[in-house]
């Protein structure tokens, strides 16, 4: 099994079941045209990211990490009518990307992406007062994983989801000597979370177009 392998996989299930439209499209090639990375989920983890918001019946999201805003598009339209997803960027030129493909997607309303350093952001949300949420998304800055999974443990509902991604990165989460400062976080938080009985939680190793990783998913217990 190979990379070209993966790949070939990965476009034949986002062909089928895991299908994309014009709008999401238009993410995509807008941020490819303005030149951002191209590392937003791959199709099929965005399918899986809609099927969770559904199945914990979620009506409030937070995101880490917004990038051209595919992932909020992808969530946003698999919440309820009123529901509402915040979405943290550090970079304003990624930010204004997004927020131009979330407008074409139809969502401004249900949509917020706020700019800035999320560690910076989140007094700010706690002053508002938003939340509880039903699902939170972590995907920005890698070292800082565990620092919004914490912030984020306590202000998500019982049988609310924190799904974390990039956590397995090319298998380095299993190297204890990793000298990776992003691969040290990934593995402080699983330690920290094998403690932790307010979370059940587990990884799931991925293959595909974005290669080998993989995602956490921690359900809150209590709901
Ligand atoms: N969730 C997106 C991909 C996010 S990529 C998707 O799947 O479509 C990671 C993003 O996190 C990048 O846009 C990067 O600019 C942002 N980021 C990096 N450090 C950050 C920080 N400290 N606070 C908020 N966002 C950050
Ligand atoms: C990177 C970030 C991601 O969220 C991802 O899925 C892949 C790569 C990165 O920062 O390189
Ligand atoms: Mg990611």
């Amino acid at each position: 099994m190979d990379q070209e392998t993966f790949s070939a996989v990965d476009e034949f299930i986002a062909g089928t079941v895991a299908a994309d439209d014009q709008e999401l499209r238009a993410a995509v090639e807008a941020a490819e045209a303005a030149g951002l990375p191209s590392i937003q989920v791959s199709p099929p983890q965005g399918k899986l990211l809609q099927l969770l918001v559904r199945l914990v019946g979620a009506r409030t999201v937070l995101e880490f990490g917004t990038l051209g805003g595919y992932s909020s598009i992808l969530m946003a339209r698999a919440l309820p009518l009123g529901g509402r997803l915040i979405s943290l960027e550090a970079n304003p030129e990624y930010a204004a990307v997004a927020s131009a493909s979330i407008e074409r997607a139809g969502l401004s309303e249900v949509v917020e992406v706020r700019v800035g350093p999320a560690l910076e952001l989140l007094p700010g949300l706690e002053e508002e007062g938003v939340g509880p949420f039903d699902l939170v998304f972590i995907d920005a800055d890698k070292v800082n994983t565990p620092n919004y999974f914490d912030w984020a443990l306590d202000r998500t509902r019982p049988g609310g989801l924190i799904v974390a991604d990039n956590v397995v990165r090319n298998g380095t989460l299993a190297e204890s000597g990793s000298d990776d400062p992003a691969t040290g976080a990934q593995r402080q938080l699983h330690e920290t979370l094998a403690d932790e009985p307010r979370v059940s939680a587990t990884t799931i190793q991925t293959v595909g177009v974005k290669g080998y990783d993989g995602f956490l998913i921690a359900l809150v217990e209590g709901g």
